[in-house]
Order: structure tokens, then sequence, then C-alpha cells
């Protein structure tokens, strides 16, 4: 039987999250530079998005690049900003062929201006797909969400001030570049690495948490089948009892 048939496809997590991790190591382990592992970590997203579309998975969220990752040497981070500006226009079509609608979180401004408008022409052709949503998370930090946020609440609330208790959880949400989607139910993290560098803490409060070895270049469908089967066979409590759950 293969993979794909063991999901349960009556509770599959609705939004799944990606922490695309390794492909600097791949490229090493091979003897090439850092870069060859992020063009083949390429190949990994397009099979991963047509995976996710296929089995009806609602959100998928891959963290693409962090405010942290600025700190690169310059030379990878151009390669990157170029490689992202290639991969917008080579996919362009599949997008929208498998009804995919792309969505960003992060300083989508702080990016070069080419990838910037690059992305807004794709989410602009998208954004009537009603198949899977994929959001890119792009110059993204949680942290920097989060200040962003409370900013945001004050400029709106300056002249009139906010009735304390109506600071609720749902009142801050509306204000992190989530808002309108479901947190992750489920967070795969690649490459052996266990930690969230930064990527939706608020969101993943009850996230079922799963890491892999496998360097990102090497994922495909079938690894995010094998993430799925895992997540399935868990029990999400939310602070309940099993019992109570059952
Ligand atoms: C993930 O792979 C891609 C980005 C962070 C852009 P890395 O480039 O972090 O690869 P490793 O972790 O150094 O192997
Ligand atoms: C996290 O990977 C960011 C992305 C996948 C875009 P990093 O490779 O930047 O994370 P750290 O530095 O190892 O925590
Ligand atoms: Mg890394």
């Amino acid at each position: 039987m293969d993979l794909k048939e063991k999901i349960d496809k009556n509770s599959l997590p609705i939004h799944v999250a990606v922490i695309m991790d390794g492909n600097g190591r791949w490229a090493q382990k091979k003897g090439n530079q850092r870069i060859f592992g992020h063009k083949n970590g390429v190949k990994a997203v397009r099979d991963t998005v047509e995976g996710a579309a296929e089995l009806g998975i609602k959100y998928l969220t891959l963290y693409a690049f962090s405010t942290e990752n600025w700190n690169r040497p310059k030379k990878e981070v151009e390669a990157l900003m170029s490689l992202l500006i290639s991969t917008i226009n080579s996919e362009t079509d599949t997008l929208i062929k498998n009804n995919v609608r792309l969505l960003t979180i992060g300083d989508i401004d702080g990016l070069p201006s080419g990838v910037g408008k690059n992305l807004k022409e794709l989410i602009s052709k998208t954004s009537n797909n009603t198949g899977l949503s994929l959001i890119l998370a792009l110059n993204y930090s949680s942290r920097w969400e989060i200040v962003n946020a409370v900013k945001d609440i004050i400029t709106d609330f300056q002249d009139n001030p906010i009735e304390i208790n109506k600071i609720t959880n749902e009142f801050f949400e509306r204000y992190l570049h989530t808002k309108d989607i479901p947190d992750p139910d489920l967070l795969v993290r690649t490459s052996g690495e266990y930690r969230i560098s930064n990527f939706l803490v608020w969101q993943i409060a009850y996230t079922e948490l799963y890491f892999t070895e496998v360097l990102w270049p090497d994922f495909r469908r079938n690894d995010l089948y094998e993430a799925i089967i895992n997540y399935q066979q868990r029990e999400r409590r939310f602070g309940k009892t099993s019992e109570q759950v059952n």
C-alpha cells in the first residue's frame, strides 16, 4: 500500500507549515556551493506543493527567507533573491493550472523591488483560485510580526484609546500577517534541527511538531505524507483530558 492511501482523508491537517532547512548542507555534502542546494530546493517545493494540493490540504506555509537570513554572506543573499524571482516566473503557470492561491507573510516591501513586483503580480493572478492557499513566508520573523502588530494597534487607537478588556487573543490576531489563516495544525522542520527559528511563534501554540532528518532538497511528497500519517496518530488535547476529547 502506498503511503498516500494510509492517510485518513477525513482528518487531514487544514494547515501545514514547513521550515525548509538543510539546503546548504545538502550541497556541501556533494562538494558543491550552498546555492546549488537552494536551486535544488525548488524541486522539493514543487513536489510538496503538488502533493499537498492533490491531497486537499487547504493551507501550506513555507518558510523561505527569515529576517535573520539577511545576515548571510552577500553573495548567498543575492543568489537567493534572484532564485526567488526566477522561481516565481517559472512556477506561475503551474500554480494557476493547479488552482493554487498564492499569499505571503513577512515584510514584502523590504525585499528587492524586482522580487516584490513579481510576487504582487502572481498574488493578483492567483487571487481567485479556490484550491490550496500557498503562503510564502518571506523576509518574515515572528518577533518582527508581533512588534509590528503592537505598533499598528497603537497607531489605530492613538486618538481614542481602546478599552483594555477588548484586547483578546482574537483582537490581537487581527493584527498579525496570518489574519484569516487558521493556525497550523502541523509544523514540519527538515534537516534534523530541533528549533523554531522565529517562525510563527504565536500561531503554533497548539501545533503538532514533526522533525525529520531529510535535508530539504531531498524532501518529496512522500515525506509530507509520512509527516501527516504521524500527525494522524496523535491525540490533540488542547489542555483537556484524554477522556474529554474522546
Ligand atoms: C534553508 O537551508 C534555506 C534558507 C534558510 C534560505 P539553509 O540554507 O539554511 O541550509 P543549511 O541549514 O545551512 O544546511
Ligand atoms: C530557518 O532556517 C529559516 C528558513 C528556513 C527560511 P535557518 O537555517 O535560517 O535557521 P537557523 O539559523 O539554523 O536557526
Ligand atoms: Mg539552515
